[in-house]
Protein backbone atom coordinates (compact mmCIF):
# COMPACT_ATOMS: atom_id res chain seq x y z
CA UNK A 1 0.00 0.00 0.00
CA UNK A 2 1.00 3.53 -0.38
CA UNK A 3 0.70 4.65 3.17
CA UNK A 4 1.70 2.12 5.88
CA UNK A 5 1.65 4.49 8.41
CA UNK A 6 -1.68 6.48 7.63
CA UNK A 7 -4.21 5.24 4.73
CA UNK A 8 -6.64 7.17 2.43
CA UNK A 9 -10.04 7.40 1.76
CA UNK A 10 -11.51 8.90 -1.19
CA UNK A 11 -13.49 11.86 -1.20
CA UNK A 12 -16.19 13.55 -3.06
CA UNK A 13 -16.89 12.78 -7.08
CA UNK A 14 -13.47 12.87 -8.28
CA UNK A 15 -12.17 10.32 -5.94
CA UNK A 16 -9.91 12.58 -4.15
CA UNK A 17 -7.26 10.47 -2.59
CA UNK A 18 -7.33 12.15 1.19
CA UNK A 19 -5.26 10.88 4.54
CA UNK A 20 -8.30 9.00 6.35
CA UNK A 21 -8.03 11.91 9.23
CA UNK A 22 -9.71 13.89 6.10
CA UNK A 23 -13.44 13.39 7.17
CA UNK A 24 -13.59 14.13 10.39
CA UNK A 25 -12.01 17.45 9.60
CA UNK A 26 -14.20 18.55 6.35
CA UNK A 27 -16.68 20.45 8.01
CA UNK A 28 -14.32 22.55 10.15
CA UNK A 29 -12.41 23.36 7.26
CA UNK A 30 -15.45 24.30 5.24
CA UNK A 31 -16.39 26.83 7.63
CA UNK A 32 -13.26 28.22 8.00
CA UNK A 33 -13.45 31.82 7.92
CA UNK A 34 -11.44 33.40 5.17
CA UNK A 35 -10.26 37.23 5.67
CA UNK A 36 -10.11 39.14 2.66
CA UNK A 37 -6.72 40.37 3.14
CA UNK A 38 -5.22 36.61 3.43
CA UNK A 39 -3.15 35.16 0.92
CA UNK A 40 -3.30 31.56 -0.35
CA UNK A 41 -0.74 29.51 -1.83
CA UNK A 42 -2.48 26.38 -3.60
CA UNK A 43 -1.03 23.72 -5.69
CA UNK A 44 -0.65 20.37 -5.97
CA UNK A 45 2.00 18.83 -3.53
CA UNK A 46 5.47 19.04 -5.09
CA UNK A 47 5.23 21.53 -7.48
CA UNK A 48 6.94 24.52 -5.62
CA UNK A 49 4.60 25.45 -3.01
CA UNK A 50 7.38 25.91 -0.56
CA UNK A 51 9.54 27.75 -2.87
CA UNK A 52 6.28 30.09 -3.65
CA UNK A 53 5.50 30.11 -0.01
CA UNK A 54 8.89 31.31 0.84
CA UNK A 55 8.66 34.31 -2.08
CA UNK A 56 4.87 35.20 -1.36
CA UNK A 57 5.63 35.27 2.74
CA UNK A 58 8.70 37.83 2.15
CA UNK A 59 6.47 39.95 -0.21
CA UNK A 60 3.54 39.99 2.11
CA UNK A 61 6.23 40.54 5.37
CA UNK A 62 8.32 43.75 3.54
CA UNK A 63 11.11 41.35 3.33
CA UNK A 64 11.69 40.77 7.00
CA UNK A 65 14.57 38.16 6.12
CA UNK A 66 15.60 37.73 10.29
CA UNK A 67 12.18 36.66 11.10
CA UNK A 68 12.24 34.68 8.20
CA UNK A 69 15.12 33.11 9.71
CA UNK A 70 13.65 32.73 12.59
CA UNK A 71 10.30 30.54 12.12
CA UNK A 72 10.48 27.87 9.70
CA UNK A 73 8.19 28.11 6.85
CA UNK A 74 5.38 25.72 8.20
CA UNK A 75 5.33 28.56 10.75
CA UNK A 76 5.36 30.95 8.62
CA UNK A 77 2.66 30.03 6.23
CA UNK A 78 0.41 27.59 7.57
CA UNK A 79 -1.02 24.76 5.57
CA UNK A 80 -4.65 24.50 6.07
CA UNK A 81 -4.70 20.75 6.44
CA UNK A 82 -0.98 20.24 8.18
CA UNK A 83 -2.51 19.65 11.97
CA UNK A 84 -5.04 17.15 11.35
CA UNK A 85 -4.04 15.06 7.98
CA UNK A 86 -0.64 13.96 8.51
CA UNK A 87 0.32 12.02 11.77
CA UNK A 88 2.59 15.33 12.77
CA UNK A 89 3.11 13.76 16.28
CA UNK A 90 5.70 12.00 14.95
CA UNK A 91 7.39 14.03 12.60
CA UNK A 92 6.44 17.98 13.57
CA UNK A 93 5.81 18.04 17.44
CA UNK A 94 4.82 20.96 18.38
CA UNK A 95 5.85 22.68 15.04
CA UNK A 96 2.49 23.07 13.68
CA UNK A 97 -0.23 25.08 14.24
CA UNK A 98 -4.19 23.69 14.27
CA UNK A 99 -6.66 24.81 12.35
CA UNK A 100 -8.47 26.33 15.63
CA UNK A 101 -5.43 28.57 16.57
CA UNK A 102 -4.80 30.09 12.64
CA UNK A 103 -7.81 32.32 13.52
CA UNK A 104 -5.49 34.44 16.00
CA UNK A 105 -2.45 35.07 13.66
CA UNK A 106 -1.28 38.13 13.07
CA UNK A 107 -2.78 39.63 9.77
CA UNK A 108 -2.32 39.14 6.62
CA UNK A 109 -2.23 35.73 7.10
CA UNK A 110 -0.40 33.64 4.58
CA UNK A 111 -1.84 29.94 4.03
CA UNK A 112 -1.12 27.40 2.02
CA UNK A 113 -2.93 24.21 0.51
CA UNK A 114 -3.21 21.20 -1.76
CA UNK A 115 -6.97 20.80 -1.25
CA UNK A 116 -8.93 21.14 -4.50
CA UNK A 117 -11.07 23.69 -5.32
CA UNK A 118 -13.96 22.46 -4.21
CA UNK A 119 -12.59 21.35 -0.62
CA UNK A 120 -11.53 24.59 0.00
CA UNK A 121 -13.76 26.89 2.49
CA UNK A 122 -17.11 27.59 1.34
CA UNK A 123 -16.33 31.46 1.69
CA UNK A 124 -13.97 31.25 -1.41
CA UNK A 125 -16.16 28.57 -3.39
CA UNK A 126 -19.00 31.22 -3.09
CA UNK A 127 -17.06 33.62 -3.51
CA UNK A 128 -18.33 36.08 -0.36
CA UNK A 129 -14.61 36.75 0.04
CA UNK A 130 -12.01 37.19 -2.23
CA UNK A 131 -8.54 36.62 -0.49
CA UNK A 132 -5.87 36.70 -3.04
CA UNK A 133 -4.43 33.16 -4.37
CA UNK A 134 -1.54 32.28 -6.12
CA UNK A 135 -1.49 28.86 -7.90
CA UNK A 136 1.73 26.72 -8.51
CA UNK A 137 1.52 24.47 -11.62
CA UNK A 138 4.61 22.36 -12.61
CA UNK A 139 4.46 19.23 -15.18
CA UNK A 140 2.82 16.09 -13.66
CA UNK A 141 6.35 13.77 -14.52
CA UNK A 142 8.94 16.01 -12.39
CA UNK A 143 6.26 16.18 -9.66
CA UNK A 144 5.62 12.63 -9.62
CA UNK A 145 9.31 12.04 -9.22
CA UNK A 146 9.33 14.60 -6.82
CA UNK A 147 6.68 13.07 -4.57
CA UNK A 148 8.04 9.46 -5.19
CA UNK A 149 11.16 10.94 -3.22
CA UNK A 150 8.47 12.53 -1.07
CA UNK A 151 6.96 9.57 -0.05
CA UNK A 152 10.13 7.55 0.93
CA UNK A 153 10.82 11.04 2.88
CA UNK A 154 7.73 10.92 5.24
CA UNK A 155 5.55 8.08 4.66
CA UNK A 156 7.51 5.32 4.55
CA UNK A 157 7.12 4.47 0.66
CA UNK A 158 9.15 1.30 0.03
CA UNK A 159 7.27 0.45 -3.14
CA UNK A 160 9.43 0.78 -6.87
CA UNK A 161 9.39 3.96 -8.90
CA UNK A 162 7.69 2.14 -11.56
CA UNK A 163 4.97 1.39 -9.00
CA UNK A 164 4.69 4.58 -7.75
CA UNK A 165 4.23 6.29 -10.87
CA UNK A 166 1.24 3.42 -11.77
CA UNK A 167 -0.44 5.01 -8.76
CA UNK A 168 -0.13 8.65 -9.65
CA UNK A 169 -1.43 8.10 -12.99
CA UNK A 170 -4.33 6.54 -11.08
CA UNK A 171 -4.73 9.41 -9.07
CA UNK A 172 -3.76 7.04 -5.94
CA UNK A 173 -1.39 8.90 -4.56
CA UNK A 174 -1.64 12.25 -1.55
CA UNK A 175 -3.92 14.77 -2.97
CA UNK A 176 -4.36 13.28 -6.26
CA UNK A 177 -5.92 12.88 -9.41
CA UNK A 178 -3.67 15.17 -10.41
CA UNK A 179 -5.47 16.91 -12.99
CA UNK A 180 -8.15 17.17 -11.24
CA UNK A 181 -6.27 19.19 -8.52
CA UNK A 182 -4.84 21.35 -10.91
CA UNK A 183 -7.86 21.79 -13.20
CA UNK A 184 -10.04 22.64 -10.62
CA UNK A 185 -8.36 25.94 -10.44
CA UNK A 186 -8.07 26.42 -14.26
CA UNK A 187 -11.34 26.56 -14.21
CA UNK A 188 -11.19 29.46 -11.74
CA UNK A 189 -8.48 31.24 -14.02
CA UNK A 190 -11.24 34.14 -14.92
CA UNK A 191 -11.07 35.49 -11.28
CA UNK A 192 -9.70 38.19 -10.97
CA UNK A 193 -8.18 37.17 -7.56
CA UNK A 194 -6.12 34.14 -8.70
CA UNK A 195 -2.66 33.97 -9.96
CA UNK A 196 -0.89 31.30 -12.08
CA UNK A 197 3.04 30.82 -11.76
CA UNK A 198 4.60 27.48 -12.85
CA UNK A 199 7.91 25.75 -12.18
CA UNK A 200 9.50 26.40 -15.10
CA UNK A 201 8.86 30.33 -14.94
CA UNK A 202 10.51 30.11 -11.34
CA UNK A 203 13.52 28.40 -12.97
CA UNK A 204 13.50 30.28 -16.32
CA UNK A 205 13.57 34.13 -14.55
CA UNK A 206 12.52 34.10 -10.92
CA UNK A 207 12.86 38.06 -11.30
CA UNK A 208 10.07 38.51 -13.91
CA UNK A 209 8.12 35.92 -11.21
CA UNK A 210 8.91 38.26 -8.39
CA UNK A 211 7.74 41.09 -10.11
CA UNK A 212 4.74 39.82 -11.13
CA UNK A 213 3.70 38.06 -7.76
CA UNK A 214 4.76 41.57 -5.83
CA UNK A 215 2.55 43.78 -8.02
CA UNK A 216 -0.55 40.98 -7.62
CA UNK A 217 -0.28 41.64 -3.99
CA UNK A 218 0.05 45.04 -4.57
CA UNK A 219 3.83 46.13 -3.11
CA UNK A 220 6.38 47.84 -4.73
CA UNK A 221 10.00 47.17 -4.38
CA UNK A 222 13.10 48.30 -5.78
CA UNK A 223 15.40 46.23 -8.32
CA UNK A 224 17.90 45.88 -5.57
CA UNK A 225 15.67 44.36 -3.36
CA UNK A 226 13.96 42.34 -5.96
CA UNK A 227 17.57 40.42 -7.05
CA UNK A 228 18.19 40.17 -3.30
CA UNK A 229 15.08 38.22 -2.92
CA UNK A 230 15.84 36.30 -6.50
CA UNK A 231 19.16 35.48 -4.40
CA UNK A 232 17.69 34.11 -1.69
CA UNK A 233 14.98 32.21 -3.46
CA UNK A 234 17.91 30.51 -5.03
CA UNK A 235 18.21 26.57 -5.31
CA UNK A 236 21.69 26.41 -3.74
CA UNK A 237 20.42 29.31 -1.19
CA UNK A 238 17.21 27.24 -0.45
CA UNK A 239 19.13 24.24 0.43
CA UNK A 240 21.04 25.56 3.02
CA UNK A 241 18.26 27.32 4.70
CA UNK A 242 16.95 25.55 7.89
CA UNK A 243 13.66 27.66 7.70
CA UNK A 244 12.37 26.13 3.91
CA UNK A 245 15.00 22.68 4.09
CA UNK A 246 12.43 20.72 6.27
CA UNK A 247 16.34 19.54 7.53
CA UNK A 248 14.55 18.80 11.12
CA UNK A 249 11.31 16.87 9.55
CA UNK A 250 13.85 14.93 7.73
CA UNK A 251 16.63 13.89 11.02
CA UNK A 252 13.12 13.25 13.09
CA UNK A 253 11.45 10.66 10.15
CA UNK A 254 15.47 9.14 10.14
CA UNK A 255 15.22 8.84 13.62
CA UNK A 256 11.88 6.99 14.04
CA UNK A 257 11.90 5.04 11.28
CA UNK A 258 9.63 6.65 8.77
CA UNK A 259 12.08 7.86 6.20
CA UNK A 260 13.26 5.43 3.87
CA UNK A 261 15.44 7.19 2.00
CA UNK A 262 17.69 10.26 3.10
CA UNK A 263 16.94 12.01 -0.05
CA UNK A 264 17.11 16.29 0.85
CA UNK A 265 13.27 17.90 0.15
CA UNK A 266 15.27 20.43 -2.00
CA UNK A 267 16.64 17.85 -3.77
CA UNK A 268 17.01 18.38 -7.41
CA UNK A 269 14.73 21.27 -8.74
CA UNK A 270 14.98 20.83 -12.00
CA UNK A 271 12.75 21.37 -14.76
CA UNK A 272 12.41 17.81 -17.59
CA UNK A 273 14.51 15.90 -15.08
CA UNK A 274 11.70 12.82 -16.15
CA UNK A 275 13.17 12.53 -19.26
CA UNK A 276 16.07 10.93 -17.64
CA UNK A 277 14.38 9.16 -14.57
CA UNK A 278 11.52 7.26 -16.49
CA UNK A 279 11.49 4.55 -18.97
CA UNK A 280 10.35 5.47 -22.67
CA UNK A 281 7.47 3.39 -21.89
CA UNK A 282 6.20 5.32 -18.65
CA UNK A 283 6.82 8.93 -20.51
CA UNK A 284 4.06 7.61 -23.20
CA UNK A 285 1.85 6.59 -20.54
CA UNK A 286 1.97 10.24 -19.32
CA UNK A 287 1.98 11.69 -22.80
CA UNK A 288 -0.85 10.05 -23.18
CA UNK A 289 -2.37 10.66 -20.25
CA UNK A 290 -2.10 14.36 -20.39
CA UNK A 291 -3.21 14.63 -23.83
CA UNK A 292 -6.51 13.06 -22.07
CA UNK A 293 -7.00 15.22 -19.60
CA UNK A 294 -5.87 18.55 -21.30
CA UNK A 295 -8.24 18.01 -24.36
CA UNK A 296 -10.38 21.69 -24.78
CA UNK A 297 -8.71 23.02 -21.86
CA UNK A 298 -5.82 25.46 -23.23
CA UNK A 299 -3.38 24.43 -20.47
CA UNK A 300 -0.05 23.24 -20.99
CA UNK A 301 2.91 22.52 -19.10
CA UNK A 302 6.38 22.00 -20.09
P1 LIG B 1 12.41 18.18 -6.64
O1 LIG B 1 12.05 17.08 -5.70
O2 LIG B 1 12.12 17.86 -8.07
O3 LIG B 1 13.80 18.66 -6.46
P2 LIG B 1 6.82 21.45 -2.81
O4 LIG B 1 7.38 22.52 -1.98
O5 LIG B 1 5.56 21.82 -3.50
O6 LIG B 1 6.73 20.16 -2.05
O7 LIG B 1 7.84 21.19 -4.02
C1 LIG B 1 9.12 20.65 -3.78
C2 LIG B 1 9.94 20.75 -5.05
O8 LIG B 1 10.35 22.12 -5.25
C3 LIG B 1 11.22 19.94 -4.97
O9 LIG B 1 11.45 19.44 -6.29
C4 LIG B 1 12.24 20.99 -4.56
O10 LIG B 1 13.56 20.67 -4.84
C5 LIG B 1 11.76 22.16 -5.41
N1 LIG B 1 12.30 23.44 -4.93
C6 LIG B 1 12.14 24.02 -3.73
N2 LIG B 1 12.83 25.17 -3.66
C7 LIG B 1 13.45 25.33 -4.85
C8 LIG B 1 14.32 26.32 -5.40
N3 LIG B 1 14.70 27.38 -4.70
N4 LIG B 1 14.76 26.14 -6.67
C9 LIG B 1 14.37 25.06 -7.40
N5 LIG B 1 13.56 24.10 -6.93
C10 LIG B 1 13.10 24.22 -5.68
Amino acid sequence: TFSARTGYVEVGKDNFCLPVYYEQNAEQVNNFEIHEDDVFICGHPKTGTTWCSEMVWLLVNNLNYEEAKKQVIHKRVFQIELSFLFNTEVYLKDEVTSLESMREIKRPRCIKTHFHWSLLPKQIQNGTKKPKMILTLRNPQDSCISLYHHSQMVENYSGTFEEFCTLFLAGRVCFGPFWKQVLSFWEQRERENILFITFKEMKDDLLAVIRKVSSFLGKTYTEEEIEKLAEHLSFQSMKKNPSVNLEKVIEENIKSGIATSTDPFIRSGQVGAFKSKMSPDMIKKFEEWNRENLIGTGLTLE
